[in-house]
């Protein structure tokens, strides 16, 4: 075991060791591997996921008579049997034949048009631009608020069960009736809730689920979408069951064992005390068994008692960024001779520790952590991303060398952890207000209790630029919310995301585990000097405002350059900040502000027409701008010259280019035409440039590693567009009803070379099990509607995302636009 040195930082204020742990926890009944069959074909647990067959309808903020009544004569729905009355949305039997069908995840706000508010404040801020145009917000009473409405039949088999829907998010103010009944309001877009509606199942018969959703009040400063954009479960289970997030996995690694200890937490929804047992097994990478440990526990009536259990593993398979290998809690509560539940835990096996003068190790490797931060919407679906398109994301992120996200500012969605977990990327796990106020700390506990088991989270984010850091008060507050966090977890330090105060007599950076810095690139190192005891993490830092394919300035168009040369005053560009981060071996590495581009903050313009972010390293679609392969070159080791910008240049011959390569080789040699324009060492964490006078032809960029040629880039002047390229990231989709392609459109020339500034609209059709969901071009201006078949290119690329549905078979995808060829793919399905 390690030794920590007194400035060493433990993963634990709870004194527990070095060792974090990990485990996503996952309610599943399927039998895994290695389990006893006895186990889960004998669990009463049952979860399935609502997602489809969805009804839904606006409402209105401000008038009763378009919000189905809703508030008129202050009546909120709120009596028991209001359902007798089948006008009200809320009764079973209401006929909801003319709202819209709809399936989850879903985000009504990316279907409403982009509106320019009519008279701005010039003193203020010009909040609609931040959160995306978008009209919704109280000033938007009609297009404010969504009504949804599911139905289900409960078999006469759920007598006995305990039954309850369980929310992942919905975005905002979610009433929630079942069969009539009010039964919860849960105010929070981010934070996930539930409600037991045992008491009112129709079992044996149809059950109603109606929401009333209110999106006129936001919670941040970007685009958040509107609606149930997050998975919804029906669960059921015996009255002794496991409650949700009601276990907890910690190791300890022991030189070549680790020491797992668990906690279960068992609720007995019955009047008799329980004597029950918990088996918890745990199962290896490979799904063979590895532990077991077993106990007897008694549970109170009506209460929930819960069981400390120890196991050890010889020689652990350690999760690591590289190595993202998952392991398996089953427990089994068995009471009277029959198993009552089986609920199975993901998890990890891991050390994190802070070091003040060394940054972040893991497993006792050190790792720079090379970040991004992001919001949650993608083009094409808005914050309703599905959960392949999550997983697409961070493999995005990944292919940049990415190690880290910080999941800026909210907690994310349970898929977009699952992805990090099993791809291998460290998470700071944000949660969404700071504060100590009841509703504040229940948001931060429904975070740390659902996401104490991943592997992937090393640090809990407990605020990002409050008002309140350098205050007492934000001091207090600080501590309460550390307090929590540590009762619930205690295996990972906390940090806030500071942009001043940092030291301050009074605040939250005498609270915190770790100083975040958010900018400002010099206060890390005074800091440091100051307080040479606590470590340091640039918690957001970057951010160059960039345009993918756009090479010169253009105010009038509202586009920035590609070129790494534009940030805000209070930011820095990629070569600003990442060369004094790299050098600073104490600071533990950064987060840029941001992997992607997101709706809303159309930063640095401001104003209309913008409507997105220029920050992103990759446009809202995914697509990498040239500044990715900055640090793609830096981060990642794979040979690499990129080079910037295209060669397709007409009107501008014998005109000086910029050109620029990212190249992490040893040196770079620049053609023009085949003629050399010399050779040029790689300085370490910058780029090549030269200016070229433009002759139209191609430009290769060739690097070395010693001697060796392990790299060539060709940029070739590219043709008027003759035709359409259609590539999908994966041919093969699962017939789920929720699998995804994400495809790239792209227009050619007639010789196959990109035209970097096609225009063209393209349509996109599907044949087959398949349905296209979204489409976009990372035009940060673009008015164009999201979800449609037709969609201009945008500096020659437009994206559709294509989702299995409707069973197994082949899906054909078509892309047409007008003096195009065509082009056509078919991807299998099942
Ligand atoms: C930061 C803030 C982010 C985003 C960013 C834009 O100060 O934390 O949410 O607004 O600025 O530059």
């Amino acid at each position: 075991m390690n030794t920590p040195s007194r400035r060493h930082i433990l993963a634990s204020s709870a004194g527990l060791t070095l060792t974090a742990l990990a485990a996503k926890q996952t309610q599943a009944a399927a039998t895994p591997p290695g389990v006893a069959p006895t186990s889960s074909a004998t669990s009463p647990r049952e979860t399935a996921r609502l997602d489809d067959g969805w009804r839904f309808h606006l409402g209105h903020a401000s008038d009763p008579g378009r919000d189905f009544n809703f508030g008129a004569d202050q009546s909120s729905f709120a009596k028991a049997g209001s359902w007798n009355w089948p006008q009200a949305p809320v009764a079973p039997y209401y006929n909801d034949a003319d709202w819209n069908a709809v399936d989850l995840p879903h985000d009504w706000a990316i279907e409403l048009p982009f509106v320019q508010p009519a008279y701005l404040d010039p003193n203020k801020d010009d909040e609609r631009a931040s959160h995306g145009y978008k009209p919704l917000g109280r000033e938007y009473p009609d297009t404010s608020v969504g009504w949804y409405r599911h139905t289900f039949t409960l078999p006469p088999g759920d007598a006995g069960r305990r039954l309850s829907l369980e929310f992942e998010g919905v975005f905002r103010d979610c009433i929630v009736w079942v069969n009539g009944y009010r039964l919860t309001r849960n105010a929070s877009g981010y934070a996930p809730f539930r409600v037991d509606f045992t008491d009112v199942a129709n079992v044996g018969g149809l059950n109603a689920v109606t929401l009333r959703v209110d999106a006129s009040e936001g919670e941040g400063w970007f685009y958040e979408g509107a609606g149930v954009y997050r998975h919804v479960w029906l669960v059921k289970t015996d009255p002794l069951h496991v409650p949700q997030w009601g276990t907890f996995v910690r190791s300890t690694v022991n030189g070549a064992a680790a020491a797992v200890a668990l906690t279960t937490e068992v609720a007995n929804d019955s009047d008799a005390a329980c004597d029950c047992e918990v088996i918890s097994t745990l199962f290896d990478p490979g799904g063979k068994p590895v532990g077991m440990a077993r106990g007897a526990l008694t549970v109170p009536p009506r209460g929930v008692a819960s069981l400390d259990q120890q196991a050890s593993l010889a020689a652990p398979k350690l999760w690591s960024i590289e190595t993202p290998v998952l392991y398996r809690l089953e427990t089994e509560i068995v009471s009277a001779g029959a198993t009552t539940d089986h609920y199975t835990t993901t998890f990890g096996i891991r050390t994190i520790r802070f070091d003040p003068d060394q940054g972040v190790f893991v497993n006792g490797v050190h790792v720079k952590i090379k970040g991004t931060c992001n919001h949650q919407d993608h083009a094409g679906v808005g914050v309703a991303i599905p959960d392949r398109l999550q997983a697409w994301r961070i493999e995005r992120l990944k292919q940049m060398g990415s190690n880290a996200y910080r999941t800026s500012h909210n907690p994310p969605a349970p898929a977009l952890l699952d992805a990090c977990d099993r791809l291998g990327m460290l998470v700071l796990d944000e949660t969404r207000r700071m504060g100590s106020d009841a509703e504040a700390l229940d948001e931060l506990q429904s975070m740390v209790r659902r996401d104490r088991n991943r592997p992937s989270v090393f640090l809990w984010c407990i605020g990002n630029e409050e008002p309140q850091e350098v205050t007492a008060s934000g001091g207090r507050i600080a501590e309460t919310m550390k307090r929590l966090v540590n009762r619930l977890d205690g295996t990972r330090l906390i940090t806030e995301a500071m942009d001043f105060g940092w030291g301050g007599p009074t605040g939250v950076s005498n609270v915190v585990d770790v100083m975040g810095f958010n900018y400002r690139p010099t206060a890390p190192t005074a800091y440091h000097a100051k307080f040479p005891t606590k470590p340091i993490i640039l918690t957001e830092t970057g951010s160059t405002v960039t345009t993918r394919g756009v090479y010169t300035r253009d105010p009038a168009h509202q586009f920035t350059s590609a070129y790494d040369v534009e940030a805000p005053p209070w930011a820095q560009t990629a070569e600003q900040w990442w060369p004094v981060c790299d050098a600073a071996p104490y600071s533990a590495g950064g987060f840029v502000w941001t992997g992607f581009d997101y709706r809303g903050e159309p930063t640095p313009f401001h104003k209309w027409p913008s409507v997105a972010s220029y920050f992103g390293l990759m446009d809202s679609c995914g697509f990498a701008k040239d500044e990715f392969y900055y640090y793609k070159a830096w981060w990642d080791d794979a040979p690499q010259a990129h080079l910037l910008p295209h060669w397709t240049w007409p009107g501008r011959e014998g005109k000086p280019i910029d050109v620029w390569c990212y190249a992490n080789v040893d040196r770079v040699e620049l053609f023009l035409n085949g003629k050399s324009l010399g050779m040029q060492p790689v300085v370490k964490d910058g780029h090549l440039a030269w200016s070229v006078p433009y002759v139209p032809g191609a430009i290769e960029a060739h690097g070395y590693r010693g001697d060796k040629l392990v790299v060539r880039e060709r940029r070739e002047t590219a043709a008027d567009p003759a035709k359409i390229s259609l590539v999908a990231d994966r041919v093969k989709l699962a017939a789920d009803n929720a699998d995804l392609a994400v495809v790239t459109i792209a227009i050619l020339d007639a010789h196959g070379r990109p035209a970097p500034e096609a225009a063209n609209a393209v349509r996109l059709t599907t044949l087959g099990p398949g349905r296209l969901i979204g489409m976009g071009n990372g035009d940060p201006t673009s008015h164009e509607p999201d979800k449609t078949d037709t969609r201009r290119a945008f500096k020659g690329l437009a994206m559709g995302l294509v989702q299995a549905r409707g069973g197994a078979g082949r899906i054909r995808i078509r892309a047409e636009a007008d003096g195009l060829d065509s082009a056509e793919i078919v991807l299998t399905v099942g």
